[in-house]
């Protein structure tokens, strides 16, 4: 069966290695799951009892869900606005929500580079879903490297990438502020270099993890119509199971991304579990600083014990810190780490030449601190 190459699929799509999350068994609570930078905490019973009730007084499950998603986009100018810290300064017609920014990468990716009509740049190791997306539309991904020691984009080579003969030509740049995998914030050099960049490219900031590092670019979003941020409610706001991401742009970019979504791309109750999210994020919130506290102290035993000097350790802004075995890109001796910690039951991820581990609750920390003690290759 596996011969056999059905001629009306596209040949790029047989050798197009899919994003892979991991199985899951029956029982997923059995595991440590630090492999995808989720919250550790389940919603507050509380809150789950409201969307409950929400879900009995509000939702008719016969009827399409709201495809304008005004009221949670008007909670989110709110909340983009507190960020900024400039009261009006967004409104509901500079965002638009995707299922999940996943849905959001693909619109931005169609809405500029289809048909032939451009490529983009990533800084490699980075989320890899820009240039997965990209290649299941047949856009050409343009890859470049990072310094070594902090991560930050090799500018040299991405102005090269950019000015050189590229066909098609770079359209999109994306960018992620903390990037995943490896925990660094943008430095201000690389946010001048974004600001230097012509206005023929768009130019994407994705905020994925914001809320955990407290650095945003909102605030140059009106002297830059070619940027557009994206930020996800699968991390800091504890939803990934309900798939929500959204964008804040210039209006004329949020209508082109409106365009190109799928009618009712959101569930009722999706839209529902954002907007009591969002009105009740003071309850939500106060755990992002315990997580931040229980990145450092892994940060530090990791740096600090003999135990773990094989490892070499990034700092890190975000929710998940960056791990390579000797400080060297060795996929073998990673895979292997990452097998020896399944069988404690504790899923880390491998990814971008290293291990990302998600920051867990204390107990997981402590559980993965273990196992990585007892790891010897
Ligand atoms: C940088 C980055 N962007 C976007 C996403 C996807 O977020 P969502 O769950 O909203 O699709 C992730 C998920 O891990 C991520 O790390």
């Amino acid at each position: 069966m596996s011969e056999y190459k059905l001629p009306f699929l596209r040949d790029d799509l047989l050798k197009l290695e899919a994003y892979n999350p991991t199985p899951l068994p029956a029982n997923p609570k059995d595991l440590v799951r630090l492999d995808a930078n989720e919250s550790p905490y389940d919603l507050p019973k509380e809150l789950k009892e409201k969307l409950a009730a929400c879900y009995e007084d509000y939702i008719e499950t016969n009827r399409y869900p709201d495809g304008s998603h005004l009221t949670l986009k008007k909670l989110l100018a709110e909340y983009v606005n507190e960020g900024a810290k400039k009261t009006g300064l967004f409104k509901s017609d500079n965002i638009s929500v995707g299922n999940g920014s996943d849905e959001l990468i693909r619109s931005v990716l169609i809405a500029t580079c289809l048909n032939n009509r451009g490529a983009i740049l990533v800084a490699n190791p980075t989320f890899s879903m820009y240039a997965i997306l990209a290649k299941s539309l047949g856009i050409n991904v343009v890859s470049v490297g990072r310094n070594e020691g902090d991560f930050s984009i090799d500018l040299d080579e991405a102005n090269k990438a950019i000015s050189g003969d590229n066909y098609p030509a770079i359209k999109v740049v994306f960018v992620v502020h903390p990037n995943s995998p490896t925990g660094n914030c943008l430095t201000e050099e690389e946010i001048n270099w974004l600001r230097g960049l012509p206005e023929d490219i768009l130019v994407v900031i994705d905020e994925a993890y914001y809320e955990f590092s407290g650095q945003t670019l909102v605030s140059q979003l009106p002297y830059h119509p070619n940027w557009l941020i994206l930020r996800t409610f699968s991390k800091a706001f504890r939803l990934a199971s309900h798939r929500v991401g959204y964008a804040i742009g210039h209006p004329l970019v949020i209508t082109a991304l409106e365009k190109i979504r799928l009618p009712y791309n959101l569930p009722a109750f999706s839209q529902l579990a954002a907007q009591v999210v969002m009105e009740n994020r003071h309850l939500l919130l106060p755990s992002v600083r315990e997580i931040i506290g229980e990145r450092e102290r892994v940060y530090q035993s990791l740096t600090s014990l003999k135990e773990y000097q094989q490892f070499k350790v990034w700092p890190s802004c975000a929710n998940f810190l960056y791990l390579r075995w000797r400080g060297e890109n060795n996929p073998e001796k990673h895979q292997l780490v990452m097998e020896r910690l399944k069988r404690d039951k504790i899923h880390i991820r491998h990814t971008g030449g290293g291990l990302r581990v998600s920051i867990g609750t204390r107990e997981e920390n402590e559980a993965l601190l273990k196992a990585l003690a007892g790891v010897q290759l």
